[in-house]
């Protein structure tokens, strides 16, 4: 397995792996099982002879004043080891200072999708995460590139960013990777007092007992997120409840007639940690 840092290293491996498969599964570090599940799966899709490349970097653009960024957990040792279990090829781990020139001017704007759910309450976070999506692609000069589902909005910003920038890129959607009371696996979980972590599963409860709504009849998106809310409400007392929102899985506006696949998308504060969790209704 390869670890490189810096981007002339990065370049010349491209160039030496120049029509190979290469598969990207971007992440911030602080690796669990859920991105050695991402790691598993890009090595099915790169196959025997093709590539998997994962890049580490906790990226300042995406975090806003008073959100984790100092304190976002940095295991590198570990994650190398998460990394070359799991059948990575090339590690791209670099410092800031590598990928950000001081001086630098750009940022990329995603001006619709961005504006809702998460990006309502983290104003530039999805500005950060597409500016450093969209170099990473050009850096790893990738094939292919694996997300989570947990960060659905995420992914239907990087979709649309592939598609309106014509990246060259396939993106694949990996199923979310839970523990066994069904809380969604998080690089922040680790932050949860034991008291907010016995809370935390109610989420996922929720979401579960909508779409059980949702299976028995009921279509009022209204009623799901009052019913989310009021269960959240009762089984996880210290959350602060952020959002909670029924949308269309594609455009992620409020449900209209026109929607195919609804996502009821939640988000909730724990002291200062905020989780996400989401659910197709399917
Ligand atoms: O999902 C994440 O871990 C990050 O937002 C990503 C995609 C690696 C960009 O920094």
């Amino acid at each position: 397995m390869n670890v490189i840092n810096n981007i002339r290293q990065l370049r010349s491996w491209s160039t030496i792996n120049k029509g190979t498969r290469c598969v990207l599964v971007p992440t911030m570090g602080a690796l669990h099982e859920g991105h050695a599940a991402l790691i598993r799966a890009a090595r099915e899709i790169a196959g025997q002879n093709g590539n998997v490349a994962v890049s580490i970097f906790v990226n300042p653009l995406q975090f806003g004043p008073g959100e984790d960024f100092s304190k976002y957990p940095r295991t590198l040792i570990e994650d190398l080891g998460i990394c070359r279990d799991n059948g990575a090829d090339m590690i791209f781990a670099p410092k800031a200072e590598e990928l950000y020139p001081t001086d630098r001017s750009i940022l990329l704007q995603e001006t619709s999708l961005s504006q809702l759910l998460c990006g309502a309450s983290r104003p530039g976070h999805f500005e950060g995460v597409c500016t450093i999506v969209a170099k990473l692609f050009n850096l790893v000069q990738c094939d292919d590139a694996v997300f989570g589902k947990k960060d659905y909005q995420q992914f239907a910003i990087i979709r649309r960013l592939v598609r309106d920038l014509d990246f060259n890129v396939v993106l694949h959607a990996i199923d979310t990777m839970r523990e066994e009371d069904g809380l969604a696996m998080s690089s922040r979980n680790r932050y949860l007092s034991p008291e907010e972590r016995a809370e935390a599963p109610a989420l996922r409860a929720a979401l579960v007992a909508a779409r059980t709504s949702w299976k028995n009849g009921e279509r009022d998106p209204k009623a799901l997120e009052r019913l989310i809310t009021q269960q959240i409400q009762e089984k996880a007392p210290s959350g602060r409840i952020d959002y909670v929102a029924a949308a269309d899985a594609t455009t992620l506006q409020p449900v209209s007639a026109t929607t195919e696949l609804v996502v009821i998308a939640v988000a909730v504060f724990f002291g200062t940690t905020r989780l996400i969790d989401n659910i197709e209704l399917k």
